[in-house]
């Protein structure tokens, strides 16, 4: 009776609380525009040098109205700060008679001498160790008749020119072969904005984090103010959970022809608001800026977008090596509860063969929302449930919100406060506000020491309840009573014994949270890969965290936009990403259900979550046809796991997004600068979800070159669009031409033990090579070189077939029996050899004639010939051979 009536309080109160916040959705949306609209015409423009000194890699200036510094990276890149001042306040006029030029070459030396006073912005952390620093050559640039002040200086350094303007400040960068990669146009501060507006060639935009809308951004007004949005996130939805404020410009496609790197990310290292307006307001103008006077922004310029990825990353950080049961599909509800629940959940999905990793705790597990507790009515016994679950191949993933309620009687609040570690008012009071818990009151993780403590807090709740992974929530921070959902103005920060208003560091909140926590699990489990997942962020957020994009709904239109959301995230960073598969908010039905499941399981991070008082959206719960689908695609997400965890090594060592769009492939092709319907999972399938309701076939656009189709091992020549029909169950998949995927069997967990055979499928055309990467998929160990890295090649020349695999690097010694090869597009074959192997099989066949022994098989529907070979861990080829001899390629019908 007791807990039925506690089920149904906290029915009761959370419906409240969710009524209480979409009736505030309907009002007006109260989380945008911190920042709002700028005129350029009001900006103060920063000119009039004083002083210019030059030191290493930098260049520092002082100006009528302001200063900055110019550090150039060996790679490119180069940061810039800029910061506003007062006229008045400038003291010293001596260096401000126009000197003759004579006398400016005089002067220069002893100008070079006085390094500018340069307040920098508030450290954010994104960059944790800036690239080395580039040799640079300073030259005048030869004017005749103008000083130093008006002419400004040239720097040259890697391949790279930036022209450096003071009277007005502004910088043109122009590449090797003196093409301009971009110039400033106006640079300038108002009394709450710092602003940088550059010369727009017709730029298309990718990146900038999480954002609404279509995958290229040019046009469009980007601002960066972490939200809580439980609206629904439209085209125009201003704020999401997670700022980035990175951008990739992409001049005009004639520009890069000359291949030497002009295309250049932008990325604003600030932890307020900060905005892009990539040509929204001004058609022939892009600008940047952020909510105070002082600017710090990194120019990225690249050869590729690739390239600017590669760098953007290499700045900010890749991510480290996910556990592969991240990787595996997961399943949440707000909320399983009590215990008895979650394990017949997971019971169920072994009882129907429905593959899965992980089980979510959303906050009912908390005793009162209390964070680092479980309600003991429901969960008396943490510890054993994690055990139970870990039995039976589930890990435990649970929800932690930052707020920490207000009762005197909790331990971890009165510590907190005793210690200083919250958020306080002006008046040096915490500050309290609202969220699951009623009164709460929010850590502050800017300070170490508050960083320290949660980090303390993670480890031992993890360690004594049986959890292997965290869920940070309301993150932004979220707070339900404050304006704009998030702590006011009037909540002060503490960095290095100064305050901070809090919407100086807004952003980074989230961020420093994730940092924690990741530390928190390190700890915990030194040798274990820490499993994050994150609503909020900022850039460098990869580091320590996978994110999900939040509330989304049960539409159509949510379903698309996770395309161009994951690919963007991708581009700025973010390689572990996901959405609530079947959608959070309102109820799903089943032609949904299906078609997000299918796309799901190509989506980095694969779980299936949904609030509270909606339909129930596990797979099984729309009919035995939608659990059918849903089963053939998460089966086939566990098959492709050797491929997945393949893509996130490549991700780990190069940035690369998993989900990635077309144009980060084929930048040349025009075809794909806005497609945003079709997506690349990893480097060599393409996926073509069906993102409309009652569609049963797509158009499809394949990049030059040939594309198997994956279901039927149809060719298709690329640089075409195709109509594809896709019934419900059916996801339209291509495999690029020569791309060799690894998988392995269906297997219902990652944690079941050593799968016994890997699988590698070739689709050769002329042939290729694949770098597949194997360890142990759990541990850390892997950075003490336990790992392997096989090099697997194959090459076609007239039905002649040669696959070798090499092991590059042998550090992890797998359990694997045996290496199957399956080779697509073949014609009736074939005799195999294998090289190499003392011993091992010389010439198999599939042929029907008695040679014995027959270890190939021919699929004379698919033309797929399969062997299979004992997997002794050595190097070696094999050579297969067509009986009939290769026809060439062409396209089937
Ligand atoms: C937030 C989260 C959602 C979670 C809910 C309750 O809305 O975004 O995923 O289920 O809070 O914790």
């Amino acid at each position: 009776m007791l807990r039925l009536l506690k089920v149904h309080y906290k029915q009761v109160s959370r419906w409240g609380r969710l009524a209480q916040i979409s009736l505030e959705n309907k009002k007006t949306n109260l989380s945008q525009q911190p920042l709002g609209e700028f005129d350029l015409e009001k900006l103060q423009i920063l000119q009039e040098l004083k002083t210019l000194s030059v030191e290493e890699n930098k260049v520092r200036f002082e100006l009528s109205n302001g200063g900055g510094e110019l550090c150039f990276f060996k790679n490119g890149i180069i940061q810039v700060t800029l910061v506003a001042r007062n006229v008045q306040s400038v003291q010293d006029e001596s260096v401000q008679q126009e000197p003759t030029q004579q006398e400016s070459s005089q002067q220069e030396s002893a100008q070079y001498e006085r390094p500018a006073q340069v307040e920098p912005p508030i450290p954010t952390q994104a960059v944790l160790i800036p690239p080395p620093p580039a040799e640079i050559e300073v030259e005048q640039i030869p004017v005749q008749g103008r000083s130093l002040k008006e002419q400004g200086i040239s720097v040259k350094y890697h391949r790279y020119r930036a022209q450096i303007s003071f009277n007005p400040f502004g910088i043109t960068l122009t590449n090797g072969v003196g093409k301009t990669v971009c110039k400033d146009r106006k640079v300038g501060f108002t009394s709450d904005r710092m602003v940088v507006c550059k010369e727009l060639r017709d730029e298309h935009f990718y990146g900038g984090g999480e954002q609404t809308g279509p995958l290229d951004k040019s046009g469009r007004y980007l601002e960066y103010w972490n939200t809580d949005v439980f609206g629904v996130h439209n085209d125009d939805t201003l704020h999401m959970y997670c700022s980035i404020p990175f951008i990739i410009g992409f001049p005009p496609r004639e520009s890069t022809e000359s291949g030497e790197g002009e295309i250049y990310g932008l990325f604003i290292d600030d932890g307020g608001c900060s905005f892009f307006d990539l040509g929204k307001k001004y058609k022939d103008l892009y600008c940047l800026g952020v909510n105070h006077q002082s600017l710090s922004y990194y120019i990225i310029p690249g050869k590729s977008m690739k390239e600017v990825v590669e760098k953007y990353t290499l700045l900010t950080g890749r991510m480290e090596l996910p556990p592969l049961w991240g990787l595996g599909f997961h399943l949440s509800k707000w909320s399983y509860f009590p215990y008895e629940r979650v394990y017949k959940t997971g019971q169920f999905l072994r009882k129907k063969k429905i593959p899965a990793d992980a089980v979510h705790l959303d906050i009912d597990y908390m005793d009162g929302y209390r964070v680092f507790t479980f309600d003991r009515d429901y969960f008396p016994n943490p510890q054993k449930m994690g055990k139970k679950l870990e039995s039976m191949g589930f890990k435990v993933v649970t929800i932690l919100d930052p707020g920490v309620k207000e009762d005197s009687e909790y331990l971890i609040y009165q510590a907190g406060l005793e210690q200083g570690y919250f958020v306080k008012n002006k008046d040096g009071i915490p500050f309290s506000g609202e969220v699951w818990g009623k009164k709460s009151a929010f850590p502050d993780f800017l300070k170490p020491e508050a960083r320290r403590w949660w980090a303390g807090l993670v480890k031992a709740f993890v360690t004594t309840c049986g959890i292997s992974g965290i869920w940070n929530d309301m993150n932004e921070p979220s707070e339900f009573t404050s304006v704009f959902r998030t702590l006011p103005d009037q909540a002060v920060h503490s960095l290095e014994g100064k305050e901070v208003p809090h919407k100086a560091v807004h952003n980074l909140y989230g961020f420093l949270e994730n940092q924690a926590t990741y530390e928190g699990l390190q700890e915990a489990a030194p040798d274990r890969r820490p499993f994050i997942l994150s609503r909020s962020g900022f850039a460098g957020i990869q580091r320590y965290a996978a994110l999900w994009t939040g509330d989304n709904r049960s539409r159509f239109a949510h379903l698309a936009l996770a395309i161009p959301m994951n690919c963007n995230l991708g581009l700025s960073g973010v390689a572990f990403v996901g959405n609530d598969v079947g959608g959070f908010n309102e109820n799903c039905w089943p032609e949904l259900f299906a078609r997000w499941i299918e796309l799901g399981a190509f989506t980095p991070f694969f779980r299936v979550h949904n609030i509270c008082n909606a339909r129930p959206q596990e797979p099984w719960a729309f009919g035995e046809e939608i659990e059918e689908i849903s089963r053939t695609y998460i089966n086939l997400r566990y098959q492709l796991l050797p491929y997945i965890y393949n893509q996130f090594y490549r991700a780990h060592k190069t940035g690369i997004p998993v989900m990635a769009p077309l144009v980060l492939e084929y930048q040349d092709d025009p075809e794909v600068l806005s497609l945003d319907n079709q997506y690349l999972f990893g480097s060599d399938l393409l996926i073509a979800p069906v993102l409309q309701e009652g569609q049963t076939q797509r158009e499809v656009y394949l990049p030059k070159g040939w594309w198997f189709d994956f279901w039927s091992d149809r060719m298709f020549q690329g640089g075409t669009r195709i109509r594809y029909e896709a019934p419900l169950a059916r996801l339209p998949i291509f495999v690029k031409a020569d791309a060799i995927i690894p998988s392995w069997e269906v297997i219902q967990t990652t944690s079941a033990g050593p799968v016994r055979e890997l699988r590698f499928d070739f689709y050769p055309v002329t042939g290729g090579t694949l770098y597949y990467y194997e360890d142990d998929g759990e541990t850390t160990h892997y950075k003490k070189g336990q790992y392997n890295m096989l090099e697997v090649a194959h090459s076609l020349e007239q039905g002649d077939y040669k696959i070798s695999l090499k092991y590059l690097h042998k550090g992890f010694t797998s359990s694997r029996e045996t290496l199957s090869f399956r080779l697509h597009g073949v014609r009736g074959l074939c005799r195999v050899e294998t090289v190499g192997r003392p011993g091992a099989v010389d010439f198999t066949t599939c042929s029907d004639d008695e040679q014995e022994p027959v270890k190939g098989v021919y699929n004379s529907d698919k033309r797929i010939f399969s062997f299979t070979l004992p997997d002794q861990g050595d190097d070696f080829e094999v050579h297969v051979q067509e009986e009939q001899g290769g026809e060439g390629v062409g396209e089937s019908d």
